[in-house]
């Protein structure tokens, strides 16, 4: 079965066609993220106005990348929530009228489900790796999720204020270096010293376990930045190193507590956050050894793609054929 996917819920024009779920025929993304680091973040409308810009040709290029034409196409998915509700709008809107046009199946799909499945994507997939626990880290989303099964999803834990990747993007503008943040944070801890500065590492009290709050940290960040007044390169570096390493061991030592307690045989790191190799490597090296850990295959697939949004489509035992009325939602639960 191929897939025709489509993402815009923030971003990111793309549309990607995916055969049975994980041979990616194309992945095409027209991302708008220049425009939106001359104002440190994405202004809503100016990501809608892109999308609309985009779209078709992003469309057509998912296509022709493939070698497929519509009659190869055996259904259309499409990212419906959560994300800018402008944005989502351009995506579904072409989704519905195309799948109206050429007569396909549409199945609206879920953000955070499209991060999870690009996990599947360029790879053998058995139901033997079940349990599997993932940490879904983006800009937008913080969530620890246990997976039973396809599209069976238990949120166990999430933020209570900012995402991982929002703290990144914040201490950036905070320290003027640009956006998005993660990147070029993790560029320049590479250079400083991660014991420069005792940042807290916000564990949470025994009822949020599994919740994370970044706003203490991100605060305390600032205060160390308005007390040094002038700051130099090394110091930047150096707060970027103890930032960092700060966020990660949240992230790890939350991700391997749940995998013991949950006894899962298979731990997936997702989202744009996972594209950072620290955290990669720290928690590989606090997991068991007899737990698979995963992120995914490609860079691409970590930050948003429509790829994943294929995959999540075709695994999705649910799917919501031929959707005359369709909604979108700037928020919606995964679970
Ligand atoms: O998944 P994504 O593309 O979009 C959302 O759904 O939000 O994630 C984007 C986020 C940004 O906040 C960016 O700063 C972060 O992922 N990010 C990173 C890295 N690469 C991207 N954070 C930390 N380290 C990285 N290497
Ligand atoms: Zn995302």
């Amino acid at each position: 079965m191929r897939i025709l996917g489509i993402e815009t819920s923030c971003d990111e024009t793309a549309a990607a066609v995916v055969e049975d779920g994980t041979k990616v025929l194309s992945n095409v993304i027209a991302s708008s993220v220049d425009l939106h680091a001359q104002t440190g973040g994405v202004v809503p409308e100016v990501a809608a106005r892109e999308h609309l810009r985009q779209i078709s040709p992003v469309v057509d290029k998912a296509l022709s990348d493939a070698k497929v034409g519509w009659d190869d196409i055996d259904a259309i998915a499409v990212t419906h929530a959560p994300g800018l509700l402008t944005s989502l709008l351009v995506g579904v809107n072409t989704a519905q009228t195309l799948a109206y046009i050429y007569n396909k199946p549409l199945i609206l799909t879920h953000h955070v489900a499209g991060h999870i499945y690009a996990n599947f994507l360029e790879r053998q997939t058995t139901n033997d790796q079940f349990p599997i626990l993932i940490l879904t880290i983006s800009g937008g989303h913080n969530e620890l999720v246990l997976m039973k099964s396809h599209h069976d999803f238990e949120v166990i834990g999430e933020t209570l204020d900012d995402a991982a990747g929002e703290a990144f993007d914040k201490i950036a503008r905070l320290l003027d270096l640009g956006f998005p943040g993660g990147p070029i944070i993790s560029k320049r801890a590479e250079l400083g010293d991660s014991t420069a500065f005792d940042f807290p590492r916000p564990m949470l009290d025994k009822d949020n376990k599994y919740n994370f709050s970044f706003s203490g940290l991100k605060s305390a960040v600032k205060r160390e930045v308005d007390r040094l007044k002038t700051i130099d390169e090394r110091q930047i570096n150096n707060l970027c190193a103890s930032f960092q390493s700060a966020v990660i061991d949240v992230l790890a030592d939350k991700l391997t507590m749940a995998a013991d307690e949950f006894n899962v045989k298979s731990v997936h790191l997702a989202g744009g956050v996972s594209a950072n190799q620290l955290l990669r490597k720290t928690v590989r090296e606090r997991l068991s050894s007899n737990i698979e850990l995963l992120w995914p295959e490609e860079m691409i697939y970590c930050t948003d793609n429509a790829a994943m949004i294929a995959s999540a489509a075709f695994f999705n035992p649910k799917k919501e054929f031929n959707a005359k009325s369709v909604e979108v939602s700037s928020q919606l639960d995964l679970s």
